[in-house]
């Protein structure tokens, strides 16, 4: 098929959720995709923060393939070896916790809304109301969309669950005047994604902790697109040294493979069994390869690599013509532009050779593979200051 032949099948075949962008890739490995005329283009976006060791790592394709060899999938009626291994090895990189594995972000998401609600019909006379913030993204079901602060993505399907309230993010003080008899939790990204890489304000997270200790309320960290190294620590609040009662990965667990996860501090772990399942979460396939990504991760230094690379992406960033500010976190960063000029410079930059995210008009992110070395980010600012000039 030609390229405006799937193009043209596409809009036969599927529903019109996605805007694409002209390009579609054949293949890729490492930092690089090809696409289906044979070109190259470094990948500063990977997937949406998924890709942590770039495209087709060889470590995840030889997970993938022994363990698509032996079982692919069980349900989760039985023991899975798999599974228990991803779990602990989970929990010894964060904190003291049980997991519930899922699909996706979304849906480890929603297990944490169930989690906060059983909470707090067990601990908080049925207080039910989950504080989230202005501008967050959490999912797309209609929980989780409700708990998102953008009203484009929920509007459209009202009625919304009721329970969630948006409040500024950073915004502590909102935070303790909106605290009520039926609030039990607040839920948080601890860098916001999706709206355009926005890190919290000094203080802002540990004063959550310390309010939630206090009204005995659960602090719900996603850090579905945080965590895993991509911030320069493991988990992006262990740059806060606090802990969440309950805390929600997806996106680059399975190094590309779909698999979310929820982990529950003690306080938090709730759920019973027949509280909550799925059929596919967790399955021997999608665990191998998030062991497998883990264990690369930890293997080749990737988390402090995350942080130096950071700083040099950041850097080169902030020397591109129009930008007014860079902000961000370890390989997670972005840049606003002075004039509107983000989306126009998306496309140019494919034209270069480089990926890139714009987020609204003014804003770049840019979330690599935790693999990227020096040169390929030089190599990609190049392609970028390229597409300005031209
Ligand atoms: C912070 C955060 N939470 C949740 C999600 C939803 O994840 P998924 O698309 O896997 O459902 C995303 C996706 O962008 C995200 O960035």
């Amino acid at each position: 098929m030609t390229d405006q032949d799937i193009a043209a099948a596409e809009h036969t075949y599927l529903m019109g959720t996605f805007k694409r962008l002209p390009v579609t890739f054949v293949e890729g490995r490492g930092v690089t995709v090809r696409d289906s005329a044979g070109k190259e283009y470094i990948d500063l976006v990977a997937g949406i923060a998924v890709n942590l060791l770039g495209h087709s790592h060889p470590a995840v394709v030889q997970a993938l393939t022994e363990q698509a060899g032996r079982l692919i999938h069980t349900s989760n009626l039985y023991y899975s070896e798999p599974q228990v291994a991803l779990a602990r090895r989970l929990v010894e990189l964060s904190f003291p916790s049980r997991v519930f594995f899922a699909n996706s972000g979304a849906e480890a998401n929603e297990a944490a809304i169930k989690i906060a609600r059983k909470w707090g019909k067990l601990n908080r006379q049925g207080a039910y109301e989950i504080l989230t913030t202005d501008g967050s993204f959490h999912g797309r079901t209609l929980a989780t969309v409700t708990a998102g602060g953008q009203e484009r993505y929920s509007a459209p399907f009202a009625p919304l669950p009721p329970g969630f309230r948006h409040l500024p993010y950073g915004d502590l003080e909102a935070v303790k005047q909106a605290t009520g008899a039926d609030t039990v939790a607040v839920m948080v990204e601890p860098v916001m994604g999706e709206v355009g890489v926005v890190p919290p304000p000094s203080g802002y997270l540990e004063g959550l902790r310390q309010w939630c200790d206090e009204q005995d309320l659960l602090l719900i960290l996603d850090e579905v697109q945080t965590g895993l190294g991509r911030t320069g620590r493991w988990f992006a609040h262990q740059h806060h040294g606090l802990t969440p009662d309950v805390m929600t990965l997806a996106k680059g667990l399975g190094g590309g493979v779909p698999i979310g996860a929820c982990l529950a501090a003690p306080r938090a772990d709730v759920f019973e069994p027949g509280d909550h399942g799925s059929t596919f979460g967790g399955n021997p396939l999608a665990c191998s390869a998030a062991l497998a990504v883990l264990k690369v991760i930890e293997e080749e230094g990737l988390v402090g690599h995350a942080a130096e690379m950071g700083d040099l992406l950041a850097a080169g960033l902030g020397e591109l013509d129009g930008v007014t500010l860079v902000r961000g976190r370890g390989l997670m960063q972005a840049a606003v532009f002075e004039q509107p000029t983000a989306r126009q410079l998306q496309m140019r930059c494919l034209e270069e050779g480089v990926i890139v995210n714009a987020v609204d008009d003014h804003t770049l992110r840019l979330v690599p593979p935790l693999i990227i070395q020096p040169d390929d980010l030089e190599r990609a600012l190049a392609g970028v200051r390229r597409a300005q000039a031209g």
